[in-house]
């Protein structure tokens, strides 16, 4: 659906489409294990999130050079555009890169071709959101902010995603802390495939504006009374949750018992190449299979640019 849009849940690396994959791995003469684009979409069956994470980080070795993360990030600005995304808030993950022997500025700089003109090119305003790896140590989250202190002006917010459970946010305070104190907006994954106390977590040590899914707080009441009384944005990703089976089928997501109890939830896409589907397919996704209203589409709409790092004057021309 094109009503307009901000996304706010967006992996950069997730929007690496076959096609895209295929096309780099010959710029760069990488070796992929799949023959083909059919054969590489037949590995995209995943258990849980975990069998996903190996193979986005498998693929990610197509990306070499600031020119990659340029088509990359343009690639997935036109597709959003064209489902109606105005603003998107766009997850990178620099220690995935830095670990391959990239240099965190091949990363920045490469997105930053692609977002610096995105508003002339594709009518989309966006910032950047650089993410941390929680399943590696908190030593190299801070080695990872220390590293991006040159790019700061280019680097909106700090977010924390990859494999949850046993990685509780704790595990992050000190880095947060050095976040906050450069100036810096933060969001983290919290409820995805960990418990509801990760998401009291990321609230009361890590000090989140958002909360990315935060589903499994309708396992707690009074969580889910918190959430709704201070406002909490959710980014909720329901195509994403049905691929990596936090929900069987799409039919029983909870997104209309979320809106009912008066969450402040946004849909997004998390990582459209591989669960089937960009902002505007999540939103028609939603509303056929969840019948939602009009009114219920707008209001998913309206939260989007609320729950955005956007000022205010720039949210109103976003609507
Ligand atoms: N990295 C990319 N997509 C993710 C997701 N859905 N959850 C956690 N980490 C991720
Ligand atoms: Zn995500």
């Amino acid at each position: 659906m094109s009503v307009p849009k901000a996304e706010l849940h967006l992996h950069i690396e997730g929007t690496l489409e076959p096609e895209l994959a295929f096309e780099l791995a010959d710029r760069n003469r990488v070796e992929l294990p799949y023959a083909d684009t059919e054969e590489l979409r037949k590995a995209y069956q995943f258990e849980d999130l975990q069998s996903f994470l190996n193979l986005y980080y498998e693929l990610m070795a197509v990306l070499r050079t600031e020119r990659d993360f340029e088509d990359l990030a343009n690639a997935y600005l036109a597709r959003a555009a064209a489902q109606g995304v105005r603003h998107a808030e766009i997850f990178f993950d620099p220690q995935a890169h830095t670990k391959r022997g990239l240099e965190l500025g091949t990363v920045v700089e490469g997105l930053w071709r692609a977002l610096g003109s995105s508003e002339a090119n594709h009518g989309v305003s966006t910032r950047l959101i650089m993410c941390f790896l929680r399943d590696d140590s908190a030593e190299s989250a801070m080695e990872t902010l220390r590293a991006a202190e040159p790019y700061l002006d280019r680097i909106t917010g700090v977010g924390l995603d990859s494999a949850e459970v046993g990685h509780p946010p704790v595990k992050f305070r000190e880095v947060y802390e050095a976040a906050a104190a450069l100036g810096l907006r933060r969001v983290a994954h919290a409820g995805e495939e960990g418990p509801p106390a990760y998401i009291t977590e990321a609230l009361d040590v890590l000090g989140v504006e958002r909360v990315d899914h935060g589903l499994r707080c309708m396992e707690d009441p009074a969580l889910v009374e918190r959430l709704v009384r201070e406002r909490v944005p959710l980014t909720l990703c329901p195509l994403s949750n049905v691929r990596l089976r936090t929900v069987d089928v799409l039919a029983e997501h909870p997104l209309p018992a979320m809106l009912d109890a008066g969450l402040m939830c946004t849909v997004n896409s998390d990582d459209p190449a591989y669960f089937g589907g960009y902002a505007g397919d999540n939103f028609d996704a939603v509303r056929q299979t969840l019948g939602l209203t009009d009114e219920r589409l707008r209001e998913l709409a309206r939260n989007s640019f609320l729950a955005s790092f956007l000022e205010d004057d720039e949210e109103l021309r976003g609507q």
